[in-house]
């Protein structure tokens, strides 16, 4: 029946996520609740999740029209039997979660095969058409051709001659694989390339014998240069967070506690403290057991679950009017391959209700501005690979994700990648605004209409980080105005709670 439910999903273009299933395979008639739930959802809505089968039960299967909505919005205004002159937007809206459970049917290699081509497909979707590729050919094409053409193209290895310090590039598409000259000097090697991303190239290839095409200009997705921004048509803002890692004995208790004063108006401009109507926390909520060597030194709580538990008190600490975005990170207790999917219920059952748990990467949007969460682990892969990148500005490392429209393309780095039919770490919708955590230091930039934002922490240095180099910039946080993307640093690091302009 299992295998029959997902297959009747993928025959509606829609994937159903594994606690969905599980509810529906629990039910008397999981068949015609699955088809209800088809008939009664936009054709758009890729997902079927767990809160929309629960709607549909709570509803009555007797119940046939638009009854669910593919939406995880809680507000009180959803609930069944609670009814108001107008249906106000919901205020957040999951858009699309990286993390799409799939039914093993084929080899790893094959699976692996599929992500890069949905990768492929993706993003030679977005540059296909632009006048900067003219010519555009497949790889199979260029066979005799003379001139200049355009390929689209993933790169799989990327190499400098030692003598003259030219970049020799080895490309793929689905029709074959090419060498690519990229001389020193030219603008195009000015892009720092990174191993399996997907470019547009365009070439030329003389008549010599030995002929090597030539790569004259490297064109990424990138996000459009001129767009219109979505913004929130009501006042509200959205104070983000990252790397909580309660748990560990490094958590800054203080600090935490000036935010909390901060958050219930009673520190430095009460007015903004009171306006915050949401919070994004940006993975790392937990410290999590054996993340690395010696870790159970480093740890006030010693249980995964009990991790967990004070997690859900520290975010009760939180005022009440505030509805809670949390996704996990590396340090948290799902399958550190990525995407990683939401946290099991076995862990959310102890945090507060106004929390909606979100996978690892995850698009949603807050009142109507849509927000592109990521925990940050591409770092690790990304930095060493872009020359003069560090932890310290990694504003830096999230405008090249958007220009690949690609959060972590590296395959067999650090990172694990779980190998799913549709590539998770892909940037699509364009968002306005992308958070990442993981660096454990804080940035706000900007690049073509999309803010920047990594997230800071809540735990001082360890050991381990002072091993690796890291300094930690601890206790910021970013509080957005979504009508304008205004943004506005708060410091709780110090004595006194400092509530400034965003840092230069
Ligand atoms: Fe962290
Ligand atoms: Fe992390």
């Amino acid at each position: 029946m299992r295998d029959h439910l997902v297959a009747f999903f993928e025959s509606h273009h829609r994937l159903v996520q594994a606690d969905a299933l599980q509810l529906l395979l629990e039910s008397p008639e999981p068949l015609l609740l699955s088809r209800r739930l088809v008939e009664s959802t936009p054709a758009e809505a890729t997902f079927v999740t767990r809160e929309m089968v629960e709607h549909l039960v709570a509803r009555g299967l007797s119940v046939s029209g638009a009854v669910a909505r593919p939406t995880l919005s809680r507000r009180p205004s959803d609930l069944p039997g609670v009814t108001r002159a107008e249906p106000a937007p919901p205020m957040f809206t999951l858009l699309g979660e990286g993390f799409v459970p799939t039914v093993r049917r084929r080899n790893a290699l094959e699976e692996y095969e599929e992500l890069f081509r949905s990768r492929y497909r993706a993003l030679h979707r977005l540059l296909r058409g632009r006048p900067d590729l003219p010519n555009l050919r497949t790889v199979k094409e260029l066979d005799g051709f003379v001139g200049t053409a355009s390929v689209i193209v993933m790169l799989r290895e990327i190499r400098r001659t030692a003598a003259k310090g030219h970049f020799l590039l080895n490309v793929e598409d689905e029709s074959g694989g090419l060498e690519l000259l990229v001389p020193r000097d030219t603008p195009a090697a000015r892009t720092q390339l990174i191993p399996d991303e997907v470019v547009g190239v365009r070439l030329y290839l003389g008549k010599e014998r030995k002929r090597i095409a030539r790569a004259e200009a490297i064109e990424r997705p990138d996000v459009p240069t001129r767009r219109t921004g979505r913004r929130a048509e009501t006042p509200s803002h959205v104070l983000f967070l990252s790397d909580l890692h309660i748990g560990s004995k490094s958590f800054l208790d203080e600090p935490w506690q000036r935010l909390m004063t901060f958050l219930r108006g009673e520190g430095p401009r009460p007015e903004l403290a009171r306006s915050i109507d949401h919070v994004v926390v940006a993975g790392d909520l937990v410290d999590g057991i054996g993340i690395y060597p010696n870790q159970d030194r480093d740890l006030a709580i010693g249980d995964i679950v009990e991790q967990y538990t004070e997690l859900g008190r520290r975010l009760r600490e939180l005022p009440e009017r505030l509805d809670l975005v949390v996704l996990p990170g590396n340090h948290d207790a799902v399958c550190p391959s990525e995407p990683q999917p939401s946290l099991p219920k076995e862990l959310t059952a102890t945090l507060p209700d106004r929390v909606h748990s979100v996978g690892n990467p995850s698009t949603f949007a807050l009142n109507g501005v849509v927000v592109q969460a990521y925990h940050g682990r591409s770092f690790d892969d990304l930095i060493p690979a872009l020359p003069g990148a560090s932890y310290e500005r990694p504003t830096d490392v999230m405008k090249v994700m958007l220009k690949m429209r690609h959060l972590g393309p590296i395959y067999g780095g650090r990172m694990p990648v779980t190998p799913q039919s549709r590539d998770g770490l892909l940037i699509e919708p364009a968002p306005e605004i992308l958070v990442t955590g993981h660096a454990h230091t804080f940035g706000v930039d900007e690049y073509r209409g999309t803010l920047l934002l990594n997230a800071s922490t809540w735990q001082a240095e360890t050991e381990y980080q002072r091993m690796r180099n890291i300094t930690p910039v601890p206790a910021h946080a970013a509080i957005v105005d979504l009508a304008t993307l205004m943004t506005t640093a708060i410091d709780c690091s110090g004595r006194q709670t400092t509530v400034g302009g965003a840092p230069a």
